[in-house]
């Protein structure tokens, strides 16, 4: 498969052909990604979670998403790979966050950045930008601010907060960003969104009339432990977690039995030799 490119992503948006994104957090599981063709990957900061074991995305660093993107980068042949800029690594400044950009290109080697923000970051998208890095935005749910919006809730449920959304869009595609996340959001308010840009929109919890969805890896591939709860937008595709759960017992449970290794897993030598070896 030929590597996906902003211009395959632009050419995509144009003919409608929803833009198919999943994140990836290291080698393996970019790895798979890669395989089944997705057209971007994200390195997002949810690797805090799904990864680090952490209860949010905050303590996050930019080393931490450095290192985590460089993994991803070496797996994916074809797709499209953005990694999140961190809570702390933009916000500061434009220079900041063009930066911080630049490190995770040159160090982390993916091909565009996302961050969180509408109108009051439209400077720092500017910034990147210019400095010939493709940004991704992310208006709606910025987890990142969780606390300044009193937890992970729908954004844009009042006519109000459909037109801030609506105006931190347009900021944000005027400030040059190539893409739009919008995350939980009522579905017919994206797909109004999304037919006043002209960037695409990707879609997480925003319904079926955004340009292309992402959703985060472990979360619909069933690969976290059972009973933890789940945002209602994600659907769950396979069921990894009980299928690793049941090889390791069976695994365990061998090892326990001495039936594992079998003679198949083991090295061969003559019996001679080992009759020599015995003297
Ligand atoms: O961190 C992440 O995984 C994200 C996506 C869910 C959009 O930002
Ligand atoms: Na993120």
């Amino acid at each position: 498969r030929k590597p996906v490119t902003i211009t395959s992503l632009r050419n995509m948006y144009k003919k409608g052909e929803p833009i198919a994104m999943l994140t990836a957090h290291d080698f393996p599981s970019a790895y798979v990604a890669d395989s089944a063709c997705m057209d971007m990957v994200l390195v997002g900061d949810s690797l805090a979670m799904v990864a680090l074991g952490m209860n949010d995305t905050n303590a996050v660093t930019l080393d931490d998403m450095i290192l985590h993107c460089r993994s991803v980068s070496r797996a994916a042949k074809s797709a499209f790979v953005v990694g999140d800029l961190p809570m702390g690594s933009y916000e500061v400044s434009p220079q900041q966050a063009v930066q911080s950009a630049i490190r995770l290109v040159k160090e982390g080697f993916v091909q565009g950045v996302k961050l969180e923000g509408g109108v009051d970051y439209a400077p720092a998208i500017q910034a990147i930008t210019t400095a010939g890095i493709p940004v991704v935005a992310h208006i709606g749910l910025t987890p990142q601010r969780q606390n300044a919006l009193g937890g992970f809730r729908a954004q844009g449920k009042t006519v109000a907060g459909a037109l801030k959304l609506l105006e931190d869009a347009y900021s944000v595609q005027e400030a040059g960003a190539f893409m739009v996340v919008l995350e939980a959001i009522p579905a017919e308010i994206a797909a109004i969104i999304t037919q006043k840009l002209h960037i695409p929109t990707i879609g997480i919890g925003a319904g079926n009339g955004c340009s292309g969805q992402v959703l985060v890896q472990v979360d619909m591939t069933g690969n976290f432990e059972p009973g933890r709860h789940l945002p209602k937008f994600v659907k769950k595709y396979a069921d990894v977690w009980a299928e690793s759960k049941k090889g390791i017992e069976q695994y365990r449970a061998e090892v326990k039995t001495r039936e594992y290794p079998a003679k198949e897993h083991t090295y061969a030598i003559s019996e001679e030799l080992v009759a020599e070896f015995q003297k």
